[in-house]
This record gives structure tokens, C-alpha cells and sequence, in this order.
């Protein structure tokens, strides 16, 4: 196991009901507050209702940035910002999902800088100090609830990256599995697959010493194949639900990756997708991943692909490594199919003609080669794309 320093400071408070905390917490750490949230599916669910009576019985002055999208756009990060200078902000509160809450990330961090804010998620200049944000999440995907990263797109220019600063950690996240029954099918299968891939890529790693960190991952593994189906049937299964955001969180906050040196691979070839053409992050994911496994396996890799296998899809540890390998990746893709997840990337609009630029474009960010369970170039990344088709 490697060194590591801990460090989640995000205060969960998890079940039905606990928006009761709201107020309070608010005014630990602002006055005056910025409500941020998506297309209004918070408006539907009597969540806006409640977060503004909550606001209004505590004399807490608010202002509104409403309509962020999907894969969160820097525009509605510069509104934001405009927002906040405007009005005194020092409080953002996101309400939604990933997207939501990444947008708001940003605009903490770029309330502090005078330039356009995509200088920061180019990393053309530096994060040096976060307004303090608190989310209250309605979708079980991201994990951005308890992490200190965001994901930005400027569709201007098809591009999509990630960045993270401590200071971007929620000071708290209210996480009540209720507010997730309304999630539609289609994003609650991408919310499993989204969560499940954070796990395969912090699992897959070349580090065989952190063995209390893969037996973590391999209980979120199950958690979503155990309550994915069932939350896409019964949305109003509390147990499900609660499982499944829970599982969101620990996916993504640290614990899987500490003491592991992952560098991350199936993310970045998927935040192209997203960037040229919109697609919903964990279907993309999901499209990609059975792929990417049968790329990286080889005479090096294969012990992680027979300890997945076994541990994961209990497959029989007698049969011969390379069969529990190729079994494992099959399963995957099964579940994927399983949960109603378009499998080709032409089911999601996506074809043949910007394959090599997304390829071109994912080294070119990286700067050499992506990954380091088992590095990978230009020709295995287009190689990827081609065989997602
Ligand atoms: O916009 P509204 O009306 O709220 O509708 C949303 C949106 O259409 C809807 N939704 C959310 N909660 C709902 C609901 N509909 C009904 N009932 C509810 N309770 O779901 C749709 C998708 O929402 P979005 O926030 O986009 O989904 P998600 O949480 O999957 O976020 C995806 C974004 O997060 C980024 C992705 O790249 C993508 O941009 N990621 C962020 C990460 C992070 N910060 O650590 C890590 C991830 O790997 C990921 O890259
Ligand atoms: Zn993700």
C-alpha cells in the first residue's frame, strides 16, 4: 500500500428527512446564498418549495441561477459568478445532480478570479480560494457530493475536463434517497454505471498491496448489481435508493484510491463523447468500459481481471485464469445490457467520423498516454472507439 494523507471533509448528513439540518448549516458558513439547480426537475418534486421555506424561515436572503444543463455548460458557470459579484454572495447551495453541483463548484472558485473562469478548468490559471458550498442531491451518480472535483463543457470549442481543488469539497451534503425516486430509468442505470466505473478505475490499478481498498470496491461493485435493476423497477424502493447513493459517495470521495496510484483512462476517452456529442456521461461510460477491459488484458494484467471474477461475478476460481478473465468482462457488459443501456455507440448517435479527432484529443491533453494500469496511445485509444461502435 502506498502513502497516502486522508482527507473527506464534506459532513454527510444521509436518510429521509434530513433537510431539517439546512438552515442551520447554511449559517455556518454564509448569509447570504446562491440556489443553484438544473431544468426544474427539483420544481416537480416539492424540493425547491421546501429548500426556499426553509431559506425564508431562517431570514436568509437568496438569488436564483436556474437551468444548468446536463454536462454543465461554462456559460451558466460565468452566470453564476455574475450572480454572486452582483449580490454579495458567500453561500452557493446546489440542488440537483452532478451537474448541478459541478457547475457551482466552479463558479465558487471562479467568484476569486477576474479572467473567464475556463481559464481555471484549462488549468491556464490557478484555483486559489472557493466561496464554501453545500449540495443537496437528487441523483445517485457522480459522487461530486464528496469530492473536491468538477466537471466542466465548453461546447464552443468540444471540450469537457475535469478539475479539483480542496477547496471545492461541499462544507455539507444532505442526501436524502427519497428525493431520487422520481430519477427517470435511464438515468438511474447511467447513475449505476457511472458509480460502478469510478470503482473499476481506482480497482484496476497495478498496486497489489491495498487490499482493504479492493475489497471496498468490490462491495460497491455489488451494491450496484445488487439494487441497480431493483431501483430501475421499484423507484420508490428506499432501500435501493439508499444503497445506491450511498455507493455514489464512497465511490468517488478517496477511500478506493488511497494508498493506489490510478491514473484514470475510461473517463477521459468518455468526456470526448460528452464534448462533441452530448451524451449522457455514465451511458457513454458504460459503452466504453467492456472495451477497454478487453484491450488492457493481457499476461500483466490478468491477475486483477481473475480477482474481479472471482470476488465480484463469483466466478469459479478453478477454471483457467484467461476463461475467468473474458468471463468477468462478458458479465460486465451483461449488466450494462441488463439495465436497458444502449451498447454501441451508434445507438447513441455517435459514428465514425470524429473518432480520430476524440482519440487525437485525449493524448493531446494528457500529453503522452492515458492510464496506467495499462498505458495507452493514439492507436489503442482509437482502437477503443472503433470496437465501441
Ligand atoms: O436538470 P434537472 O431538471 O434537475 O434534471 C436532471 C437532468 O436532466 C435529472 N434529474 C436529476 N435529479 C432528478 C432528475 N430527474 C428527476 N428526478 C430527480 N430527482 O437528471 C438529468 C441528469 O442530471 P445530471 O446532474 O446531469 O446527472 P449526473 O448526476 O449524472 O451528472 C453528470 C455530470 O457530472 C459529471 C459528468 O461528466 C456530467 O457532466 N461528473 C462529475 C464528477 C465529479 N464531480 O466528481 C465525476 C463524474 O465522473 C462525472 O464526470
Ligand atoms: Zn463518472
Amino acid at each position: 500500500m502506498l502513502n497516502f494523507n486522508y482527507n473527506i471533509p464534506t459532513k454527510v448528513f444521509f436518510g429521509e428527512g434530513k433537510i431539517e439540518v439546512l438552515g442551520k448549516q447554511i449559517k455556518k458558513y454564509g448569509s447570504r446564498v446562491l440556489l443553484a439547480y438544473g431544468g426544474g426537475s427539483i420544481k416537480k418534486i416539492g424540493l425547491y418549495d421546501k429548500v426556499v421555506e426553509i431559506l425564508r424561515e431562517n431570514n436568509i436572503p437568496y438569488y436564483e441561477l436556474s437551468g444548468i444543463d446536463p454536462n454543465p455548460r461554462v456559460e451558466s458557470v460565468a452566470e453564476g459568478v455574475r450572480i454572486c459579484r452582483d449580490n454579495n454572495i458567500d453561500f452557493i447551495l446546489a440542488v440537483g445532480g452532478g451537474s448541478t453541483i459541478d457547475c457551482c463548484k466552479v463558479i465558487a472558485a471562479a467568484y476569486y478570479y477576474d479572467g473567464n473562469p475556463w481559464d481555471l478548468v484549462i488549468r491556464k490559471a490557478k484555483i486559489e480560494k472557493v466561496l464554501p458550498i453545500g449540495t443537496i442531491l437528487t441523483l445517485a451518480a457522480t459522487g461530486s457530493e464528496m469530492d473536491a472535483g468538477a466537471v466542466i463543457s465548453n461546447m464552443e470549442t468540444n471540450q469537457k475536463y475535469g478539475i479539483g481543488h480542496s477547496g471545492m469539497f461541499p462544507k455539507f451534503s444532505i442526501l436524502d434517497p427519497t428525493y431520487t425516486y422520481t430519477v427517470s430509468k435511464y438515468q438511474t442505470a447511467s447513475g449505476v454505471a457511472d458509480i460502478m466505473s469510478h470503482t473499476f478505475e481506482e480497482y484496476f490499478s497495478n498496486e497489489k498491496g491495498a487490499y482493504l481498498q479492493d475489497r471496498l470496491a468490490e462491495s460497491i461493485l455489488k451494491t450496484c448489481m445488487r439494487y441497480g435493476r431493483i431501483a430501475i423497477d421499484e423507484p420508490e424502493n428506499y432501500e435501493a435508493r439508499a444503497n445506491l447513493m450511498w455507493a455514489s459517495s464512497l465511490a468517488i470521495n478517496g477511500l478506493l484510491g488511497y494508498g493506489k496510484d490510478s491514473a484514470w483512462t475510461v473517463h477521459p476517452l468518455e468526456h470526448e463523447l460528452s464534448a462533441y456529442y452530448d451524451i449522457t456521461h455514465g451511458i457513454g461510460l458504460a459503452i466504453l468500459t467492456p472495451h477497454w477491459m478487453e484491450h488492457v488484458l493481457d499476461e500483466n494484467t490478468i491477475w486483477k481481471f481473475v480477482e474481479y471474477g472471482v470476488n465480484v461475478w463469483n466466478i469459479d476460481s478453478s477454471l483457467d485464469d484467461m476463461e475467468i478473465a473474458k468471463l468477468s468482462i462478458e458479465k460486465t457488459s451483461e449488466f450494462f445490457k441488463s439495465l436497458d443501456i444502449p451498447m454501441t455507440l451508434r445507438e447513441v448517435g455517435i459514428g465514425e467520423d470524429k473518432l480520430e479527432i476524440m482519440a487525437r484529443d485525449v493524448i493531446d491533453y494528457v500529453g503522452g498516454t492515458v492510464g496506467n494500469f495499462k498505458a495507452l496511445d493514439y492507436e489503442d485509444v482509437l482502437s477503443i472507439y472503433k470496437k465501441a461502435l
